[in-house]
């Protein structure tokens, strides 16, 4: 069976090859969804014909692209699945309409791609979560039994592959979930919720390698990046976050099987209004030991941010929390260069280390963030961190 697989690749790939060198006789085979029945009206489900869509161009035996016109297009909860026998485009010129009620979309992720190889979802067009409707029951701080609302776009075993263009509207839950993807590029997508919206992530990537986001905007209700446990390998460029909690590696440390997180660049970031812009969050006492190293901020704005840089190894997210212990997560080889621009708390910068593991090697090279409220000037905070600084400090310096 694999063997078979490896062969249609082969020979898909071969064909690429003749493409990209010839002519443009060559264009993706396509299938549109309007001749298997869809509507643009925004009212008719099109889940069926959205799937037997996918289903013709997955099984096209050459490159080969989903089409879905301008229009609104309501659409249940769907999933596209593969393996696909070549390259698959996926171009959304409409807008995508979620059910405004949580529980007719009957799965996790309302529109979700799984164990696929080079695709490419692009367009001018809009998914919409409509997810304002469902807000107000999302109150699991308060609530054990809370409905788990769905993620727009999710991705699983998804590899060598990119998004780009369209826009993500009012998630019910999180915008995109990437789980076990490898090499997939997000670059130039538009992600918009309320600032008030709970639980609205922009982009939450866990257990996956080489993930490139650049050229984005994300506005939300909660993290603009999430970054949870078993990654490695993400690079981040241009973008712009708020509002929203900001790029957050993290919670870990909470639950036994996570992985460490290896590798991170970001790059060219402004943070707007944020609650928080660079943060590394872990639990207390964890049940597991795992290492976050290797990362890299550099030319980072920060415009009126509550807590520009928040490591906070003592994270207890509804309060009051037991003290349970230090935190197990060693940080490592961080580096934060040339970070500038305005705190709204006097405490700018805060490094709240493990005792157990305290934070090694972080580095800081021209950090120059203000505070004009009351008590002021900003302040930073060192806890159980060794590492240097260098260039201009504002706050002044606390590492020793
Ligand atoms: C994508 O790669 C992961 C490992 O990185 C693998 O588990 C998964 O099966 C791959 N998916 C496909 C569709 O090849
Ligand atoms: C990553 O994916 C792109 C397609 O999106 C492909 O062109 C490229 O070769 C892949 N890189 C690696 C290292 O496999
Ligand atoms: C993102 O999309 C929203 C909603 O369509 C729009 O209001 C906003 O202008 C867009 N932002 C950017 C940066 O394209
Ligand atoms: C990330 O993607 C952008 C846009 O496609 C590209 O310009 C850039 O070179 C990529 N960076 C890395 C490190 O892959
Ligand atoms: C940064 O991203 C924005 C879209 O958010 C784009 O308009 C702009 O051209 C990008 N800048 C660079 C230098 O790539
Ligand atoms: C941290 O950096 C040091 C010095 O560059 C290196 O020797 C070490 O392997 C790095 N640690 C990790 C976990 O990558
Ligand atoms: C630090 O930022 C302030 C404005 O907040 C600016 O006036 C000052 O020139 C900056 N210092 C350096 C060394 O960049």
């Amino acid at each position: 069976m694999a063997s078979i697989n490896t062969a249609f690749k082969a020979l898909c790939l071969s064909l690429l090859f003749v493409t990209v060198s010839s002519s443009s006789a060559t264009e993706p085979k396509v299938f549109d969804v309007q001749s298997y029945g869809a509507k643009g009206d925004g009212t008719a489900d099109n889940a069926n014909a959205f799937t037997n869509a996918w289903r013709d161009a997955c099984a096209w035996k050459g490159r080969s692209k989903v089409y879905v016109p301008k229009g609104a297009f309501y659409l249940g909860g769907v999933t596209f699945a593969g393996p696909c026998n070549c390259q698959t485009y996926f171009v959304i010129d409409g807008v995508l309409l979620a059910p405004t009620n949580n529980d007719d979309i009957k799965k996790e992720t309302w529109v979700n791609f799984a164990y696929i190889n080079y695709l490419t979802i692009s367009g001018s067009g809009t998914i919409d979560g409509q997810g304002k409707e469902s807000w107000p029951f999302n109150n699991c701080n308060k609530n054990d039994n809370c409905p788990r609302l769905a993620v727009s776009m999710g991705f699983d075993f998804v590899n060598n592959s990119r998004i780009e263009g369209i826009t993500s509207l009012n998630s019910k839950a999180g915008h995109f979930n990437f789980y076990f993807v490898d090499n997939f590029t997000i670059a130039g997508v538009n992600i918009t919720a309320p600032g008030d919206s709970p639980n609205t992530d922009g982009i939450k990537v866990g257990f996956s390698s080489n993930i490139n986001i650049s050229n984005t905007h994300i506005g939300t209700g909660d993290d603009c990046i999430a970054i949870l446990s078993g990654n490695t390998n993400l690079f981040i460029y241009n973008v712009t976050c708020g509002p929203g909690h900001g790029i957050s590696v993290g919670s870990l440390g909470k639950n036994k099987d996570e992985k460490n997180v290896e590798g991170l660049t970001v790059r060219n970031t402004v943070f707007t209004g944020t609650s928080d812009g660079i943060r590394i969050k872990t639990w207390e006492s964890s049940a597991t030991e795992i290492a976050i190293s290797n990362f890299l901020y550099e030319n980072i704005q920060m415009i009126d941010v509550q807590s520009p840089i928040n490591i906070d190894q003592q994270y207890c997210p509804y309060p009051p929390c037991k003290k349970k212990g230090d935190s197990h997560v060693q940080i490592q080889n961080v580096t934060l260069n040339n970070i500038w621009g305005s705190s709204m708390n006097k405490e700018a910068v805060k490094f709240q280390c493990s005792k157990l593991f305290p934070c090694k090697n972080v580095q800081l090279i021209d950090v120059n963030l203000s505070y004009s409220g009351n008590g002021g000037p900003a302040t930073a905070l060192c806890e159980n961190i060794e590492g240097s600084a260098s260039g201009k400090m504002a706050p002044p310096n606390c590492l020793n």
